[in-house]
């Protein structure tokens, strides 16, 4: 699909695109419509007119006539153009794909986008994604083509876009890495993409068992030591400010397969666990959407990638384990390995990079979305500027956030991780409560650095997909962090 801003569009197109709103009961066309009515002798009058139409947000019909320029219109319906914003806009450019695809339509497709063009053109380029790389000969799902010409007047439309496309080819990276089964995707597989990502201007540094046990990261060392596949933690810098002033640290879960371990899972939805690393994904996709932007900050990615397995090697309940902050974890349930692998990276990055917030991403908990589904993901934080700043994103990007309850240590849930032989144990009061278990668990490896974590168990894939994308992985928070580095200050 090819995508091109135009002024006036001359080109005769297989379908051009128009748009409607609705203000109180009455149905405005857009100028563009107004002329499409004209030339039908009313058609888009008619059809509004018949009490059948909804006039709600993303409603459509097609009017087909040799009186057009193209060989078709689609009239869409914005709803309540007052209640559009910049990711519903978006939704919207998903959905027109999706209308297309259903059509058949292939040829070029021309938009009236009414000064919606960037992000409509957007959404559009995010619906096209496909993970179909294991079908093969005539398996592979077919999908019509169309390019698309976007008749928008401003003169930066075309730049705006630009960046659109580097955070929608992030956004792929992230998704094709959670897509990825764990046969293919271990941790030195994961390790050599994120390497790939050099070419673009970041600094990846790669540490294997060897160095992490010079180190003392005994937490990170201890989920992995049940694996053939060598544990790694990865580190990505981007010096985007171009001085040594304090980075902002993104941190990320890895688990590239999560069998439970001893506290072994129930097989229903054991294949699930491949996408047990998306935060560390987000963490990857969100670096390289800085470094495609040519970012003015400084951020720095820390990932741990891992794989919990069960072996004669496997760590099991019980075992008492020193993680890199000196800090001693009774490990309870062997299955609650995401937090004991963020426990070493959390405590490597805010010890060496001193950075002035850090945000960890991490399918922690189920319980997370038993709280909060696929709609919203849990926002765990020390910090209320930061809280409401990553809020603030979510907003704008529809990548939302939920605050939950954090207390500082010594605090209220903080004595839920007190174990009785250690510092603390890795499982709190059974169900009670354990998505905010694992994150007091996760703050006893902060110290005062303003903090966030954002459970995005319940976020990450999904089946049935989205306007803007057909279902799998979502790449839930490359969006989100990209727009919060860009506008933070903290
Ligand atoms: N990776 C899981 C959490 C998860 C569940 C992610 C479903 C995505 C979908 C995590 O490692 C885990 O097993 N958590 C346990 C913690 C419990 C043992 C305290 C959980 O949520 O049940
Ligand atoms: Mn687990
Ligand atoms: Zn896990």
């Amino acid at each position: 699909m090819d995508i091109n801003f135009k002024k006036t569009i001359e080109e005769k197109a297989s379908c051009e695109i128009h748009f409607i709103h609705k203000k109180d009961e009455e149905f405005i066309f857009s100028e563009s419509a107004k002329k499409v009515d004209e030339l039908t002798e009313g058609a888009i009058t008619n059809t509004v007119g018949n009490n059948i139409f909804k006039g709600t947000f993303g409603k459509h019909f097609f009017v087909t006539t040799n009186k057009l320029q193209s060989s078709e219109a689609l009239i869409v319906c914005l709803g309540d153009k007052d209640k559009l914003n910049e990711n519903k806009r978006k939704d919207l450019g998903g959905k027109i794909y999706s209308i297309l695809q259903d059509r058949g339509t292939t040829g070029l497709v021309s938009i009236y986008a009414d000064g919606m063009g960037v992000d409509l053109a957007f959404g559009t380029l995010l619906r096209t994604y496909n993970f179909n790389k294991y079908y093969t000969g005539k398996k592979i799902p077919e999908y019509t083509d169309f390019d698309l010409v976007i008749q928008d007047d401003t003169d930066f439309a075309p730049e705006l876009f630009q960046n659109k496309i580097a955070m929608a080819q992030s956004i792929w990276f992230t998704k094709d890495l959670i897509s990825e089964p764990s046969n293919v995707l271990y941790p030195q597989e994961y390790a050599d993409r994120i390497k790939q990502l050099e070419t673009d201007g970041l600094k990846v540094t790669v540490y294997g068992e060897k160095e992490l046990k010079e180190m003392g990261a005994g937490a990170i060392l201890a989920v992995g030591q049940g694996s053939a596949r060598e544990s790694k933690m990865v580190v990505m810098e981007w010096n985007g400010a171009g001085d040594d002033s304090q980075p902002i640290a993104l941190v990320g879960k890895g688990v590239t397969f999560d069998t439970g371990g001893y506290s072994i899972k129930p097989s229903k939805g054991l294949k699930d666990m491949k996408y047990d690393m998306g935060g560390s994904a987000v963490v990857v996709g969100t670096m390289m959407s800085l470094a495609l932007t040519k970012s003015k900050k400084n951020v720095v990615g820390v990932v741990g990638l891992v794989e919990n397995m069960v072996s004669s090697n496997a760590y099991k309940p019980g075992d008492v384990i020193t993680s890199l902050s000196g800090q001693t974890i009774e490990v309870d349930n062997t299955d609650a390995e995401g937090r004991v692998v963020l426990a070493d990276c959390l405590w490597y990055t805010q010890d060496k990079y001193k950075p002035s917030a850090m945000v960890n991403l991490a399918t922690l908990t189920g319980a997370i979305s038993v709280a909060l589904g696929d709609k919203i993901a849990g926002l765990f934080s020390n910090n209320t500027d930061l809280s409401n700043e990553l809020l603030k994103a979510g907003e704008t990007t529809g990548e939302d956030l939920w605050r939950m309850p954090c207390d500082p240590i010594g605090e209220r849930y903080d004595e839920y991780v007190d174990s009785t032989i250690a510092d603390m144990h890795n499982v709190g009061k059974g169900y009670e409560a354990s998505s905010t278990t694992a994150a007091q668990f996760l703050q006893r490896f902060v110290n005062d650095t303003p903090w966030a974590h954002l459970d995005i168990a319940g976020v990450t894939w999904s089946d049935k997909g989205s306007m803007t994308a057909s279902g799998g992985a979502t790449g839930w928070g490359v969006q989100l962090l990209t727009e919060w580095i860009h506008n933070e200050k903290l």
